[in-house]
């Protein structure tokens, strides 16, 4: 374990400079929420935008991007030195949708590689528009990873978003609730845009969270219709049959996006999956496990308060038998950390459970403080609980 974790660089960004520490500063006064972000269009309606990177098996990279013209073609012209493109691919998919009155742009999805380790590239999508670059992960240890939840868009989204992009991390990790477009379909539009210069040039592997949902009776009865069209993960790579959870591995690390709002229970697809990925798991190839669920199975906050209980005792115990490392969730906008539980208690063998929250979205932090005492958490044993 000691040359695991000696060999991992795991790199967090866990928002330490904006979230509030309990135990360390008593009279912190959690700031308020800032004003909402809108990011309009500010290229032509046949060049790209809205441009994000998200990894694809073990050297490709899938390139996302939209135009509000349809008949743009889909190819992404690539290359190692800014302007000279030798390569270029068409392969993948496109597609657009509706949500009530609103039409979306056409959606491209584009598939590129194979990619050499620890690369940069330079990239054009649709023959046209800007040069994006992005750095493909490294093959082997270190790596770092950037995790945040809820991220939303306001202007602590874009005081998070700066600090992420100043930091050179291999690949972003987001456990739910990305755009808080809740319905409002341009909302998906703006937070394209805002994201793209980081998403561009980093993969941001993502799992969603109750924002993403946008389920109407009768018309929208499944719901995550801007989400699957926009946020396509490759869930197929890892057997899955829905965008809504999945895996991969990279550098040593597996890591498993699970979903909080598709059934989970012992009969479900998803458990059925996540049972089967996880018996596949080579610990020689990937020594380390990551869990990203958006709704947290621990959580000593009055906010949300319970929600991720019926998930917890549903698929706890397959985490803990494949000696899961770490479980990251959103849900509640703050920042908390457990020492490696198992069902509430204290195990040396369970994963270690982390909450990064708050990525800025417009609801702001949870504002009630932990109502618990570290007894009534875990009356038996000692140490269970390790905030900071
Ligand atoms: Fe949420």
């Amino acid at each position: 374990m000691a040359k695991k974790y000696s060999s991992l660089l795991l790199f967090l960004l866990l928002l330490l400079d904006s979230l509030p520490n309990f135990n360390a500063s008593p009279e912190y006064s959690r700031p308020p929420p800032r004003p909402a972000i809108f990011a309009g269009p500010t290229r032509s309606k046949s060049e790209p935008e809205q441009v994000h990177i998200s990894l694809v098996g073990k050297d490709h990279m899938r390139v996302t991007w939209i135009t509000s013209h349809k008949h743009e073609t889909s190819i992404v012209e690539y290359g190692t030195s800014p302007g000279n493109y030798d390569k270029s691919s068409m392969t993948g998919e496109r597609m657009s949708y509706r949500y009530f009155f609103y039409n979306s742009g056409e959606i491209h999805h584009i598939t590129i590689g194979s990619l050499g380790p620890n690369k940069t590239y330079y990239y054009r999508c649709g023959g046209n528009g800007p040069e994006f670059s992005f750095k493909t992960p490294p093959s082997t240890f270190p790596i770092e990873f950037a995790i945040v939840g809820d991220l939303g868009q306001t202007e602590w989204t874009a005081s998070t978003l700066e600090h992420i992009g100043s930091k050179d991390y291999d690949v972003l990790l987001l456990p739910g609730d990305l755009s808080y477009a809740d319905t409002q379909q341009p909302l998906w539009d703006s937070f394209g845009r805002l994201v793209e210069p980081y998403a561009s040039k980093r993969p941001w592997m993502v799992t969603h969270g109750n924002h993403e949902i946008e389920t109407f009776p009768i018309i929208y009865r499944h719901g995550f219709r801007a989400y699957n069209s926009r946020w396509l993960m490759p869930y197929q790579q890892s057997g899955s049959t829905s965008n809504l959870y999945y895996s991969f591995d990279v550098a040593g690390c597996h890591v498993i996006m699970l979903g909080s709002y598709v059934d989970f229970d012992a009969q479900s697809d998803q458990y059925t999956w996540l049972q089967g990925d996880l018996a596949k798991v080579d610990r020689g190839v990937t020594p380390w496990i990551f869990v990203l669920v958006h709704v947290p199975w621990y959580n000593t906050n009055l906010a949300h308060k319970g929600e991720g209980e019926s998930m917890r005792k549903s698929m706890e115990e397959l985490l803990y038998n494949a000696r899961v490392d770490v479980v990251f969730a959103g849900h509640v906008h703050a920042y908390e950390r457990f020492t490696r539980v198992y069902d509430n208690k204290a195990d040396q063998c369970g994963p270690i459970y982390m909450t990064i929250g708050d990525g800025g979205n417009r609801e702001g932090l949870a504002m009630m403080a932990p109502s618990y005492s570290k007894e009534e958490f875990d009356p038996g044993s000692e140490g269970t609980l390790a905030k900071l």
